[in-house]
């Protein structure tokens, strides 16, 4: 409908699309509704301004962010509808770069998030969960999962990854939550990301000349070396310093469903081969953000599923959307742990694929074995409707998760 209303010049009607609080692993209705009207429509958020053409099919989604005639850089200066209250696009930064400069950065740190660079973590990584489980256990039931251990585990690998020493961890978890919360306003925000970009931009300062294999090292020796400066490096550790928390909310999703699916949990501990395949079925099914993340401006016309998206337009591709495509995926709205192939998008796709990806799958595996094996009875002490989860968020997740055992 909507191509041959396009073709006769007629446009799609621009949908608004509200900021929801949605709770538990629900899908939201407005994408669904989205999806349904077609693969290419117009959209309004709450913020910004103007209109966005929307991309929901999964083959459409990995054309459209693989495709340099869709820029990132090209976003910088504009204020483009979107759900974020406030929008600080730093230029430079490694999400409104372009290729090849995004290339050229993100190669820098390429080999910290690689299988070996996660495995150089693993046994710490290990360890420190183990410690917190035991203090879970230590304390005894009932208690929050979140605060106990799906809150400190991430903040404490991402900051071992980073190469940021065990007693700045804490002041790293606050200064990520007020960049990310819009609660204290745009100024607070502001106030935390420059005081964090000064904290890395001393720490790569003193590497330099260094030979480490975590991150900041690593972005020291490519300034060192004159392929990244060192401002570029600093806005990448902040981005992935950042990021590394969004395993705690992803994470709480995840358990969340499992706690109230116990046919779930009973495969997975039978099974645990299983496991890592089920985990990547639930980044699939889980909807980890609320509506889209940051759009590409079109650098001239493009075609897209017969639609005709003008040079300057603004897109938002939608990961989730993409997920529940039924061409790629059958019965998308079943958690199917047997599902092969399973080539999800939940990390993106193209130049601006998460680079987390790895360690996320690789810490949730690790959560995923100790808090199933070594704490059998685990439950949600409350109702399921009775779990708070973050209102206003960009990435959603229980803000608490009350368990016994
Ligand atoms: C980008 C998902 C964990 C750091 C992204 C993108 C997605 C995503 C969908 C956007 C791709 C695009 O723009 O097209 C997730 C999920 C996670 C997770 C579902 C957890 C389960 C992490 C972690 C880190 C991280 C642990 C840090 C180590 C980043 C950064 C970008 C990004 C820096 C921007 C990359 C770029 O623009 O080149 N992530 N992520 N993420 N993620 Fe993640």
């Amino acid at each position: 409908m909507i191509e041959e209303a396009t073709l006769t010049g007629v446009l799609p009607p621009v949908r608004h699309w509200p900021a929801l609080d949605l709770t538990g692993t629900e899908f939201d209705p407005v994408l669904a509704e989205l999806m349904a009207e077609g693969p290419v429509t117009r959209v309004q958020l709450p913020h910004g301004e103007g209109w966005a053409w929307l991309v929901t099919r999964y083959d459409d989604v990995r054309r459209v962010v693989n495709d340099p005639r869709f820029s990132r850089e090209a976003v910088v200066g504009r204020q483009v509808t979107r759900l974020a209250p406030h929008f600080i696009p730093d230029r430079g930064a490694v999400g409104f770069l372009d290729p090849p400069h995004h290339t050229r950065l993100r190669s820098s740190v390429a080999a910290a998030f690689t299988a070996k660079g996660g495995e150089r973590v693993r046994a710490k990584a290990r360890r420190m969960l183990d410690e917190l489980v035991d203090d879970l256990l230590r304390a005894g039931p009932p208690a929050d999962l979140t605060a106990a251990v799906l809150g400190p585990f991430p903040i404490a690998v991402i900051c071992e990854l980073m190469g940021v020493p065990a007693r700045d961890r804490h002041g790293m978890h606050v200064w990520t939550q007020l960049i990310l919360s819009a609660a204290h306003g745009k100024e607070v925000s502001e106030t935390a990301k420059r005081e964090m970009s000064a904290y890395f931009a001393d720490l790569i300062g003193l590497r330099e000349n260094s030979s480490g294999e975590d991150v900041t090292s690593l972005l020291g020796a490519a300034v060192g070396r004159g392929e990244v400066t060192l401002e570029e490096a600093v806005g990448l550790a902040v981005l992935l310093q950042i990021g590394g928390e969004a395993v705690t909310s992803n994470s709480g999703q995840m358990f969340y469903l499992l706690l109230t699916r116990p046919e779930l949990v009973r495969r997975l501990r039978a099974e645990p081969e299983i496991r890592p395949r089920a985990i990547d079925e639930l980044l699939r099914y889980l909807p980890h953000r609320n509506a889209v993340g940051l759009c590409r401006i079109a650098v001239e016309d493009v075609e897209i599923a017969g639609v005709r998206v003008r040079a300057g337009d603004a897109v938002y591709v939608s990961y989730l959307a993409a997920n529940r495509d039924p061409d790629v995926f059958p019965d998308p709205e079943t958690v199917d742990f047997a599902r092969s192939p399973n080539p999800h998008v939940a990390f993106g796709f193209g130049p601006h694929y998460c680079p987390g990806g790895m360690l996320a799958r690789l810490e949730e595996e690790l959560l995923m074995d100790a808090l199933l094996d070594r704490v059998p009875g685990l439950r949600l002490a409350v109702a399921p409707d009775q779990v708070p989860f973050r209102k206003g968020a960009l990435i959603r997740g229980p803000e608490s998760l009350p368990v016994t055992w």
